[in-house]
């Protein structure tokens, strides 16, 4: 199946923060940074061509020594909590495969932070 990356500064995507380049090794013009705090989420609209299991590859980097809890909300429904570890820097960049069950046509895919830290900074998300 086609891999459509979805970037976190790009439109539909909403950043709830500010979309920044200041750390290195991000792809396209930026980055998500989320707001400090519970509400600082990232959310995309990915599209599946069919209903059924698809693999969320989110890029993030987390350059604290503790991991980053989040909500992972498909279409309003909370379905893990994932945990965005250290990355060892802000300009290090890892993936996190996520599996979740997707309807056809377009999904609400929303990252919340869980704690008052926030989100890492998220690059984007392929499906
Ligand atoms: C630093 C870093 C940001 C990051 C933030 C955070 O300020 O420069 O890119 O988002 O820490 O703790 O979330």
């Amino acid at each position: 199946a086609t891999t459509t990356r979805y970037e976190a500064e790009s439109s539909p995507a909403v950043c709830t923060g500010t979309i920044d380049s200041d750390w290195t090794g991000y792809s396209g013009s930026g980055f998500c940074n989320g707001t400090n705090s519970t509400g600082g989420y990232a959310q995309f609209t990915v599209n599946a061509a069919t209903a059924g299991t698809a693999t969320l590859n989110v890029r993030f980097a987390n350059g604290t020594a503790a991991a980053r809890a989040a909500s992972l909300v498909v279409n309003g429904t909370t379905v893990q909590t994932p945990s965005f570890e250290a990355t060892g820097a802000w300009s290090t960049w890892v993936t996190k495969a996520l599996t979740v069950t997707l309807n056809a046509g377009a999904n609400t895919v929303r990252l919340n932070p869980t704690g008052a830290v926030g989100l890492p900074n998220v690059d984007y998300l392929e499906a």
